[in-house]
Parts: C-alpha cells; structure tokens; sequence
C-alpha cells in the first residue's frame, strides 16, 4: 500500500477540481460533519478536538494486525479523546460494508456487528427484555460505528443520548427524584437488554436499597411491602406531583392496601384518620415501634393533645395505657372507646365490687363519667369537681 502522504497528494490532484467546490460547501458544514467526510478520504486525519501532536501518534498504520490502542501515546489529559472503533481504525471497512467504496452493509442491521460481538448477541438471548432499538439492530442511533469523542462510541454523551428518543421523565411533576438529576440513566438502567421489569439493570427491590438500605436498617418493625420491596407500590422511580414521589396522595397511598381505616361501620373518626394523615402518627416504612407508630402512646398523644398527666395529683392506675380504653383510628363509641361507655369500665371494675362502695348510693345506671373522671383527677377517687362537692355535702350536683 502507498504511504500516507503520497496518497493525500494523489487524491489531492484528482479531487483539485470537485476539492475546491466541496471545500467551499464545507465551510458551510458544522466541524463534526466536515470531519466524518474528511476521515473517509484521507488517512491520518486527527480525531475531533485533538491537537496536532496526538494526531500524529494516531495515525494508524495500515496493517491489519495493528491494534489502535498500541500506538496511542497517554492521552493528554484536558482534552476528549477520539474512540476509534478497532475495524475502521484498522480501514477494514469490509467488515462491515460491500466494499471499501460502498456505503451499504454487508447484512442486515445489527447482524454484522454480531459477527464480531458474540459476547453481546448471546447477552440479548438471555435476557427476557430487550430495548426494542436494539432488538430492531438500530445500533447507530446510539453508537458511531467507526468512531466518537464519548466512550463507548456513544453519538451523544450521558442522559440526552436517551432523551432523543424518550421524553424527560423528570418533567413529570415538579417533584424530582436526585437521583434522576444527579445521575445517568443508565445507572437504573440497561441500555441493551435485562431481566427486570422496565429494562432495570437489577431487581427494583435491589435498584431502591443500593442507596435507601437506611430505611429499614436495624428498624425492629419493617412495613410489609417495605420488606418486599415493593417501593414502586407507593413511589414513581423519577418525578411526581405528589410530595415524597408518592403516586397518589398518602390518604390514597394508604386507603389503596388498608380500606378498613376508618372503620366503614365507625360512628366516631379520629379527626387526623378521617383527614388521611396516617403520617401524622406512623412511619410509612420501618419503626422500632410496635404497629410502625413514630412514637408509642401516650407521647404520641401529646403531639397534638394537650397533655392532662403532667399536672395531675392523682392517675388512673391504667391511664398510660391509652388503648386500653381507646381506639387509634375510629370505633362504634362515642370518644373513640372500645365499648360502650357504660361497659368500658367494667371490664376491669366488678359490678359486685362496686355494690358495696358507699358513695356509690344511687350511683345505679348512671354512667360512671358523670362522677368520675376517666383520667385523673384532685383526690384518689378521681372525682369530679361536682362529685367531689356532693361528697362534701354541698348540693345534689349529680343529675343525669
Ligand atoms: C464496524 C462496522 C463498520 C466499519 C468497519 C466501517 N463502517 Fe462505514 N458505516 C457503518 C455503518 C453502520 C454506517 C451507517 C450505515 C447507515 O446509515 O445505514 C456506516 C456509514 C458509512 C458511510 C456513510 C456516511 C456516514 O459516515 O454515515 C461511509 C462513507 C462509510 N461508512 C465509509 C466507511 C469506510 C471508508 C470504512 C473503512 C475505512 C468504513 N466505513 C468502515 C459501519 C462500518
Ligand atoms: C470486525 C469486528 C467488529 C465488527 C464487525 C464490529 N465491531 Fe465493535 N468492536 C470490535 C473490537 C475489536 C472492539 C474493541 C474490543 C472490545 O471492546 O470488544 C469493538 C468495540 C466496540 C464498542 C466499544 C467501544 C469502547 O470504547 O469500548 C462498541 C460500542 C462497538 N464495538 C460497537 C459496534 C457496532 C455498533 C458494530 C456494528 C455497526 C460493531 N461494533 C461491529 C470489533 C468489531
Ligand atoms: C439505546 C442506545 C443503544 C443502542 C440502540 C445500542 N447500544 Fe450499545 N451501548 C449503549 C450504551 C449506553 C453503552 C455503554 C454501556 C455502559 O457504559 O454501561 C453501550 C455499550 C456497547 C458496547 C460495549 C460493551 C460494554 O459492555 O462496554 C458494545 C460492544 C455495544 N454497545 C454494541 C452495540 C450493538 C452491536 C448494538 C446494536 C445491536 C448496540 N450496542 C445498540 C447504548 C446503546
Ligand atoms: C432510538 C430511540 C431510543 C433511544 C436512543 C433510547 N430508547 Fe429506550 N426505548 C425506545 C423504544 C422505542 C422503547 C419502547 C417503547 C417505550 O416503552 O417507550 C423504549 C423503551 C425503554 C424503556 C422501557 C422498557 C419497558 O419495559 O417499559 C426504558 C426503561 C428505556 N427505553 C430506557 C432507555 C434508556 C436508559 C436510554 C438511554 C441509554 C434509552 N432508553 C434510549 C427507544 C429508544
Ligand atoms: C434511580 C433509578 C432510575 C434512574 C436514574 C432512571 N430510572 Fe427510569 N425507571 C426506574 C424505575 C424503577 C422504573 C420502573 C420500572 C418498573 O416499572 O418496574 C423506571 C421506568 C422507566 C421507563 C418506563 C416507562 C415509565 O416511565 O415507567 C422509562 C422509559 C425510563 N424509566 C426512562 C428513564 C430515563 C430516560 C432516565 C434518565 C433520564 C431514567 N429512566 C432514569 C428507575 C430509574
Ligand atoms: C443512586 C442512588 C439512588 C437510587 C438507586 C435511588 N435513590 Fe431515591 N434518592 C436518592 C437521593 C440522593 C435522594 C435525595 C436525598 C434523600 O431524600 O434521601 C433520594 C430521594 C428519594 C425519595 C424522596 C424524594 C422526596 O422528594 O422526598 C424517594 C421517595 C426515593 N428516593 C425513592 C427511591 C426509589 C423508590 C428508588 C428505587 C426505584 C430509589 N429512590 C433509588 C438516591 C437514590
Ligand atoms: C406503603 C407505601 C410506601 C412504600 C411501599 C414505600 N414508601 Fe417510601 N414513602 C412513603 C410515604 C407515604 C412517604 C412520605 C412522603 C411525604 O413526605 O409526604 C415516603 C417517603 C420516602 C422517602 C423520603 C425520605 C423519608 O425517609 O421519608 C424515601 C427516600 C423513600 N420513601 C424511599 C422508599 C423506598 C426506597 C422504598 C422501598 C424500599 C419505599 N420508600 C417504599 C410510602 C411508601
Ligand atoms: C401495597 C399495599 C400497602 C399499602 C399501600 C400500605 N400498606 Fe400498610 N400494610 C400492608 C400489609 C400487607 C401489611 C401487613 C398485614 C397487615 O397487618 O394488614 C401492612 C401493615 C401495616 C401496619 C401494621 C404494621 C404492624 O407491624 O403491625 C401499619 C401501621 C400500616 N400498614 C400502615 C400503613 C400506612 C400508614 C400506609 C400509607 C402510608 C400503608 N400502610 C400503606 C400493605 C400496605
Ligand atoms: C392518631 C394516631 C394515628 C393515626 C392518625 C393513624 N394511626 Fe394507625 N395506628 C395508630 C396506633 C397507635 C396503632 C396501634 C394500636 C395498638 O397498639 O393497638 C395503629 C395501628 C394501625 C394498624 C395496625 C393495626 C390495625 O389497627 O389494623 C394499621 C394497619 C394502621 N394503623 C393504619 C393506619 C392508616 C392507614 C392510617 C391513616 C388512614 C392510620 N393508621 C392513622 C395510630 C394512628
Ligand atoms: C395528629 C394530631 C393528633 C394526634 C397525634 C392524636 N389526636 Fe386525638 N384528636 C385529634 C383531633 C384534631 C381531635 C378532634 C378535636 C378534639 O377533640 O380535640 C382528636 C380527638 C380525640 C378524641 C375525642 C374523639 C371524640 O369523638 O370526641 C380522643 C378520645 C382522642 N383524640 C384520643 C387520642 C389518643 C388516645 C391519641 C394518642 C394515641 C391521640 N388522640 C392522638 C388529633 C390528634
Ligand atoms: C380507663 C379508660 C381510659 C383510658 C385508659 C384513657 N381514656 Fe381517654 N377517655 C376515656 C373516657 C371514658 C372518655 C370519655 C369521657 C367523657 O365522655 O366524659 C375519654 C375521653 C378522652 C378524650 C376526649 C376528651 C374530651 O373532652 O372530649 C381524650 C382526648 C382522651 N380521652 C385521651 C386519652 C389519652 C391520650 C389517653 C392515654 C394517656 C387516654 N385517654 C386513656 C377513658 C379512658
Ligand atoms: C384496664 C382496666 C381498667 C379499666 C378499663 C378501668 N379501670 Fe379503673 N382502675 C383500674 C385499676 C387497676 C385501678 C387501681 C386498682 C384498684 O382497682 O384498686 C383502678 C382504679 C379506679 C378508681 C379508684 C381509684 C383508686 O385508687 O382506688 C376509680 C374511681 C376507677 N378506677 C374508675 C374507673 C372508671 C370510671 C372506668 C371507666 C371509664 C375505669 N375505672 C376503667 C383498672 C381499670
Ligand atoms: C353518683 C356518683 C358515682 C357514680 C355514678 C359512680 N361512682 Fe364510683 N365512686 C363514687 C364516690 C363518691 C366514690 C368514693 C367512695 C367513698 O366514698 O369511699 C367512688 C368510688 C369508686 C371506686 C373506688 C372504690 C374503692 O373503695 O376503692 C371505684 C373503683 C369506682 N368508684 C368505680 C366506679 C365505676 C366503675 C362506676 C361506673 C360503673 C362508678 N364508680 C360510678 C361516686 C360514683
């Protein structure tokens, strides 16, 4: 074969004509268009962005043995470094093509490149999805077959390669995953083929852990489809119109899995259950508390009520135990009791017992909130201020 430079004069002469005519149209190109046509009919045309010492050193021998990578110097760091595909760097362009002089490919698209990438053609028989431009072998909407600045023969660099043909997923909603704006696509995601729904790259148990593991970590009580894994149940992996990524609201998020809070039956609702703030008193994922609740009663109570223990003189012996006579979320009682008020106290204060308590003359039928009170109170008997009176004495306070 000629050496380079006679081969440049040779062409130089026979294109002096057509040159000056293609010279002026090129002016017009932009750099990379100008370029590609350039490295088509001349050798030794330095990549794109090098400067003229690199393209020296790259230019490549026309031996077919030669491997580009050998007679590439270290790369001068600031600068993007051209990849040039091993075949074209070697001008074996029949790889590929019909012949040197033909643009038109020598099988079907996709086809030739297996020829030589068998490792990546036995990959997409593997796997049970397919990013459907590969599978149609449309490898030049993403790669440069003969050579690019981006690694990997990329044509475009990072997340707008994926975005000229997908819209941006993170103008879904003004609430944005970090992880989407911060990061590349293809950190979630197999640009070729995978086993995973949505072409991820791992499970979306395991995509969500690489960097929520937290969540969950040492937590003594895991929400179940937390445990599962089944982040999507409840999130959107990009961007959302819903605060936290959520899908739906939280009141839906939770109404979706648990229809029966509030109770359908109830005649009382809590008023932060009936609004749908379940966050109000649970951790959607993972709690050291038993039930998920952030903090266990009655601190949990405190956050909104005002806190009636601290001051008190004297407690009802159970009284911590809101739950004992409380429902959390809605119940068939009035103020949220378990039964019936008339019935809530006896579950632990025998009818026969209370018979023979004197001030109980009379007391009869009466619901036992009218003298006591079911908390606390100023004397060991809990007595209501009215109550407290009549035992002094004072006037029949007690009507009911
Ligand atoms: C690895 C396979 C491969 C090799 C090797 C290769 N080409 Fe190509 N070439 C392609 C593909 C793929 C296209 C795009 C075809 C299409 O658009 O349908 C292409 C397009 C072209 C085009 C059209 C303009 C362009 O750049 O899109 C020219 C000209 C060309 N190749 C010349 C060459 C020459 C000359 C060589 C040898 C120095 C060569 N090719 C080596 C795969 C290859
Ligand atoms: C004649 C054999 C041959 C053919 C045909 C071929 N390649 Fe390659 N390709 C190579 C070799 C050799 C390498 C470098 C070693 C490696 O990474 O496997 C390579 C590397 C690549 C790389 C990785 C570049 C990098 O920087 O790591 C891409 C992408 C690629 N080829 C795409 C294609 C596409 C697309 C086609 C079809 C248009 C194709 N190849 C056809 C031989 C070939
Ligand atoms: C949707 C875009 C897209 C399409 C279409 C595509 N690729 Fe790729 N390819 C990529 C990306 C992105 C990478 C880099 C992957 C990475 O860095 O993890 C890559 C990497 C490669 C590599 C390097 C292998 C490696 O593991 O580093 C080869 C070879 C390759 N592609 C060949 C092909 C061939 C052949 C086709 C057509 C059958 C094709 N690609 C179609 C986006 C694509
Ligand atoms: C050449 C066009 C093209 C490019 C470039 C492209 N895609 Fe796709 N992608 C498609 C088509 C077509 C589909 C199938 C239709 C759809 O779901 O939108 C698809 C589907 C997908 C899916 C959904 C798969 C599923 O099972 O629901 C994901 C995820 C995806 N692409 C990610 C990417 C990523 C990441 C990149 C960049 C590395 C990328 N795509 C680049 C064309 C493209
Ligand atoms: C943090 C991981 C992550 C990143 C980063 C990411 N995705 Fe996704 N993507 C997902 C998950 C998870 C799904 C849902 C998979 C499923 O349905 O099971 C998904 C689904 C998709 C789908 C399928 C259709 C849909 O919207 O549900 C497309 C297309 C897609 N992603 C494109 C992209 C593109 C483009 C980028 C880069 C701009 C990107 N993704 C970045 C995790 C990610
Ligand atoms: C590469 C790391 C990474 C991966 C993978 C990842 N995330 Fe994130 N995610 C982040 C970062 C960083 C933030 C912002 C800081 C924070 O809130 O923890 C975030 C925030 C979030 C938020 C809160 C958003 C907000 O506005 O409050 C949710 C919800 C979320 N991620 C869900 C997911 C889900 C679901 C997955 C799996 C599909 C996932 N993440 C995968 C890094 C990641
Ligand atoms: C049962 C529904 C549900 C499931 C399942 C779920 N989340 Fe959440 N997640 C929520 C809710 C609700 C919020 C709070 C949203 C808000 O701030 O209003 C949240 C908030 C987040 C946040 C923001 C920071 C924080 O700690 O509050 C991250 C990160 C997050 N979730 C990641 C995940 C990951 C990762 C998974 C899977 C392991 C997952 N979520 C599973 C409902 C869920
Ligand atoms: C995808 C379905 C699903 C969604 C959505 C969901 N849960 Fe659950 N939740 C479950 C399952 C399954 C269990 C375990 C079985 C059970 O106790 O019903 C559970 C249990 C619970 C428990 C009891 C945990 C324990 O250890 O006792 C609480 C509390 C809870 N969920 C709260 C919520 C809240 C708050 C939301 C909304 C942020 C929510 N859940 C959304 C499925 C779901
Ligand atoms: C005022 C605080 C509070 C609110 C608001 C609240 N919960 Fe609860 N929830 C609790 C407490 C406390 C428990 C545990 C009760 C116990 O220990 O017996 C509980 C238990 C649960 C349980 C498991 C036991 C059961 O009763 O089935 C589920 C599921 C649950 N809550 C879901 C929800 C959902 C869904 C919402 C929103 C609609 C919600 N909670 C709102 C305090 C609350
Ligand atoms: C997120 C705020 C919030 C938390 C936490 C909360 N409550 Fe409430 N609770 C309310 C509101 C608001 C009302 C209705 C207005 C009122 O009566 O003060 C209410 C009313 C009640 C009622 C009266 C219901 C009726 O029908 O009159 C009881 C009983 C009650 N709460 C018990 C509790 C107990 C027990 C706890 C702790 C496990 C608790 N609350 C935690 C907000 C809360
Ligand atoms: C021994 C049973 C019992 C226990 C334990 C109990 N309560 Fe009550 N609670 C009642 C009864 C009965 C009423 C209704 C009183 C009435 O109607 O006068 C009530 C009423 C309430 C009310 C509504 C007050 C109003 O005026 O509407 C709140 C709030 C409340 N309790 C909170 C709590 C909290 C917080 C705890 C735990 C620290 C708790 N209760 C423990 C029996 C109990
Ligand atoms: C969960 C069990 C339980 C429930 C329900 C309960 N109590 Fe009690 N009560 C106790 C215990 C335990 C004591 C202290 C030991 C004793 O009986 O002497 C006590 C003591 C009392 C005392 C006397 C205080 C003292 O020191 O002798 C009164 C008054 C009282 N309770 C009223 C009520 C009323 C009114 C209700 C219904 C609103 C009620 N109790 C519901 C368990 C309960
Ligand atoms: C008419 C007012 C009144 C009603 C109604 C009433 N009590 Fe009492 N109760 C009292 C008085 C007054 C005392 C103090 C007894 C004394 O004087 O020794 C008392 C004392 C008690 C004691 C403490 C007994 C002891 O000796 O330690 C308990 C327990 C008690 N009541 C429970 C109840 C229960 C449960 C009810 C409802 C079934 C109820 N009371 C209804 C007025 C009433």
């Amino acid at each position: 074969m000629s050496q380079p430079s006679r081969k440049i004069s040779f062409r130089c002469r026979v294109m002096a004509l057509g040159g000056f005519v293609a010279l002026v149209l090129l002016a017009g190109c932009t750099t990379e268009s100008k370029h590609q046509w350039l490295t088509v009919f001349f050798d030794g045309v330095p990549p794109l962005g090098a400067t003229n010492a690199v393209a020296a050193s790259t230019t490549v021998k026309p031996s077919p043995t030669n491997v580009v990578s050998q007679a590439q110097p270290p790369p001068p760091p600031p600068l993007p470094k051209s990849v040039i595909h091993p075949p074209y760097a070697n001008r074996d362009c029949t790889a590929c093509h019909e012949s040197k002089f033909s643009q038109k490919m020598l099988g079907k698209p996709g086809e030739v490149c297996f020829n030589c990438h068998k490792e990546l053609k036995q990959s997409l028989a593997a796997s049970k999805l397919t990013h459907p431009p590969v599978g149609e072998g449309d490898c030049k909407s993403c790669h440069n077959p003969h050579q690019s600045l981006n690694k990997k023969l990329l044509v475009t660099k990072g997340n707008p390669l994926c975005l000229t043909c997908h819209d941006n997923p993170l103008a879904a909603g003004k609430f944005k995953h970090q992880a989407v704006e911060a990061g590349d696509c293809t950190d979630c995601h197999a640009a070729h083929a995978a086993n995973f729904k949505g072409l991820l790259k791992k499970s979306a148990k395991e995509t969500c852990a690489e960097c929520h593991a937290d969540l969950t970590a040492k937590k003594k009580v895991v929400h179940q489809p937390v445990a599962d894994g089944e982040c999507l149940e409840c999130h959107k992996p990009h961007a959302g119109k819903i605060k936290g990524l959520l899908k739906k609201t939280v009141k839906e998020t939770c109404a979706g899995c648990h229809d029966d809070i509030p109770a359908k039956s109830a005649k009382v609702i809590h008023q932060p259950v009936g609004d749908g703030d379940c966050l109000a008193c649970h951790n959607p994922h993972a709690t050291d508390k038993k039930a998920l609740v952030k903090k266990s009663a009655p601190a949990l109570c405190w956050d909104c009520h005002d806190n009636f223990l601290a001051p008190a003189k004297f407690k009802h012996d159970v009284v911590e135990d809101c739950f004992g006579c409380h429902k959390p979320h809605s119940s068939a009682a009035g103020k949220l009791l378990k039964k019936d008020l008339l019935k809530v106290c006896a579950e632990c204060h025998d009818d026969k017992d209370l018979k023979a308590v004197k001030g109980h003359a009379g007391a009869e039928g009466k619901s036992c909130v009218v003298c006591h009170d079911p908390h606390i109170g100023k004397d060991k008997f809990l007595l209501k201020p009215s109550a407290l009176d009549q035992q002094a004495g004072k006037e029949p306070a007690v009507a009911k």
